[in-house]
């Protein structure tokens, strides 16, 4: 992947679209997700960082996926004995070192030079799981070399040559599991990327299909991805499911269900779990917050697939939340892009490391000593009127 501005000197601006790794903060200084954002956002260019914080249209939903995690508060016992505490458990058979995933998120080189390849490292070290995005600006098999354990995030184009390729590449390459994002017939109107004419830099690549599709993804006018994504499939069913079940062989996990109806006709499909998701507020605005639904697409699955959640988690609380309320893992989106463009892989690591942290600190503070034991149990609503996420 070339980094046309990388050997440039202190006094040189960045190549516009790239991000200013020069101007990166000491990474001890950031304790939270919060301060990785606001690094983040004095290193990128401004368009990049419009498009990974921007959602669908008032942004509703996107605040709402946040402001969900205000509406519960803990039950809390003492003199539990947490000593010990266990945050490690297994997502579709791979054991992980905590209940976070990174999820599934375009264009890593906007906010490293190294781009995917440097998340996906990160991850590794970590010991957790990395969803590589078929938006990518690295090539996934560059990306399974670098990384560790990883699941492949697919979009299924109406080229269905295109899409058997991907699958094909990604099965070959060594991914573990593929993550159809069902929540896209096209994508969604972000006004940010529209003003912004948002595309790719020169340099930069849809690195996954440009050997099919060739370089460039610009089109006319607004944002061009949202032109691009017209080769997206928008008349895909239950069948189309089933068949990429059968056709890859691997664990198939949809991504973007915020019903129980879909998320059973998903597991009847074959698929091994569901993650909820409403595409960080990216896609349907209106959509309500995924902790909001998360209990009832975990009761609706039951023992039939592993249920993921991803939205909004900005904090170890945040994780126990989701958890408690029935998800097996929950995945984080921007907030790693914060973490990429504040500090490249170390960076990630660090902000994994804390939520890791975080999470293990939340259990021992409730007085519960591994993931086992959260439940409903563990949560009560907040007053109606509390709560919110006031400035941390
Ligand atoms: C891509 O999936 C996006 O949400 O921009």
């Amino acid at each position: 992947m070339p980094a046309p501005d990388q050997g440039r000197s202190e006094a040189d601006p960045p190549a516009p679209g790239w991000p200013d790794v020069g101007a990166r903060p000491p990474l001890g200084s950031l304790v939270s997700v919060t301060d990785f954002e606001t690094a983040a956002r004095s290193v990128l260019d401004p368009a990049a960082y419009d498009y990974y914080r921007s959602g669908a249209l008032t942004e509703w939903t996107l605040a709402e996926n946040e402001a969900a995690f205000g509406r519960w508060s803990f039950v809390r016992r003492v003199l539990t004995d947490v000593s010990a505490v266990e945050v490690s458990t297994t997502v579709l058979g791979t054991p992980v070192s905590l209940p976070v995933l990174v999820a599934p998120t375009a264009f890593h080189c906007l906010a490293d030079p190294e781009g995917e390849t440097a998340t996906a490292r990160a991850t590794a070290e970590v010991g957790t799981v990395f969803v590589h995005s078929t938006l990518a600006t690295v090539p996934l098999e560059d990306v399974a070399a670098a990384g560790g354990p990883s699941w492949f995030q697919l979009y299924l184009f109406t080229d269905r040559g295109l899409t058997r390729e991907l699958i094909d590449r990604a099965v070959e390459a060594g991914y573990r599991a593929i993550v159809p994002t069902v929540d896209t017939p096209t994508i969604g109107i972000r006004y940010a990327d529209q003003r912004n004419r948002f595309e790719l830099p020169e340099g930069m690549e849809l690195a996954n299909l440009a050997a099919t599709l060739g370089a460039g993804t610009s089109e006319e006018g607004g944002s061009a991805l949202r032109s691009f994504s017209s080769r997206f499939d928008p008349s895909l069913t239950y069948e189309d499911l089933a068949w990429l079940v059968e056709t890859c062989g691997l664990p198939v996990v949809p991504k973007g269900i915020v019903t129980p109806g879909d998320a059973r006709k998903a597991v009847a499909a074959g698929a091994a779990g569901v993650i909820v998701s409403n595409h960080g507020g990216r896609q349907l605005d209106g959509d309500p917050a995924t902790l909001d639904v998360v209990a009832d697409v975990a009761d609706a699955v039951g023992d039939d697939g592993e249920v993921f959640m991803d939205g909004g988690v900005r904090t170890g609380t945040d994780v126990v939340k989701a958890l408690s309320l029935g998800a097996r893992a929950v995945l984080v989106g921007r907030p790693v892009l914060w973490a990429l463009a504040a500090g490249g892989a170390p960076g990630v690591a660090r902000l994994l490391g804390l939520l890791g942290e975080e999470v293990t600190d939340t259990l021992r503070q409730c007085g519960v000593r591994s993931l086992g034991d959260l439940g409903p149990g563990v949560l009560r609503p907040s007053a109606p009127a509390g709560g919110g996420r006031p400035g941390w």
